[in-house]
């Protein structure tokens, strides 16, 4: 098996024990990304043999994987009231804070997990890292209007912004904003930096979740760990 199969399978373990945490009559955070499509997919399997739940999907690309899942989803419009969202993680330190974002998808990511009663974050093993940051920038959704100024301000904070692009040009994502992926090194407050970069007018919002996680789901050559965040 190669490396990313060896992931793959280890993230579709973790999303087997995520999706027991799922019970009849939920409303359900649907994450993005592809831990996420095997919770879409094994959530679908129980939904065929008669688990009755509404999805909330946090991208279109989930929301069409959900509906091929045979998922009913809830509009973008109404209040939800979420009783578990189911994500991945780019990275996860002991705290259980998180990095997110690679997949563009952060802004309803984050809007999904804090209106849910639960966050049940599914990894692998090797995005658990001592501390946040280091080799993996941290996404920053930003409006394009003027986003070079709000780089410059993002930058001020340490780091440099690049702004992600696909296939030669600016990667736009659903909301309609860009990411700047801030190159920073080692992030040793993310609470603070969370809300600094937020403050910054331009930002949107910023792939850092600090303190949201309920449950980490982590897939091991040893099988799964299930961890509960220590929360005051
Ligand atoms: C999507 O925007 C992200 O936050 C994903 O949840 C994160 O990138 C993890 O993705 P994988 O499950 O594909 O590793």
């Amino acid at each position: 098996m190669s490396p990313s199969q060896d992931r793959d399978a280890l993230k579709r373990m973790a999303a087997l024990k995520a999706v027991e945490y799922v019970r009849d009559g939920m409303v359900v955070g649907l994450g993005t990304g592809s831990t996420a499509r095997h919770v879409l997919e094994l959530l679908g399997k129980r939904v065929s043999a008669g688990l009755a739940i509404r999805g909330v999907p946090t991208s279109e690309e989930t929301a069409d994987l959900a509906r091929r899942a045979g998922i009913p989803l809830l509009s973008y419009e109404e209040t939800w009231s979420i009783d578990v969202a189911i994500d991945g993680a780019d990275q996860v330190d002991p705290q259980l804070n998180l990095i997110k974002g690679g997949g563009g998808a952060l802004v309803r990511e984050k809007i999904v997990a804090a209106a849910a009663r639960q966050l049940i974050i599914v990894v692998d093993h090797a995005k658990l890292v001592p501390v946040l940051g280091n080799s993996y920038p941290l996404p920053v959704e930003v409006i394009p209007f003027g986003w070079p100024n709000t780089a410059r301000r993002i930058e001020a904070l340490g780091g440099k912004a690049v702004i992600r692009e696909r296939r030669g040009r600016i990667f736009t994502t659903e909301s309609g904003l860009y990411i700047l992926d801030l190159h920073m090194g080692q992030i040793d407050d993310p609470a603070a930096l969370e809300i600094q970069l937020n403050r910054i007018p331009g930002v949107v919002e910023n792939g850092l979740f600090v303190g949201q996680t309920d449950l980490l789901i982590v897939g091991t050559q040893r099988g799964v760990e299930v961890q509960q965040a220590a929360k005051q």
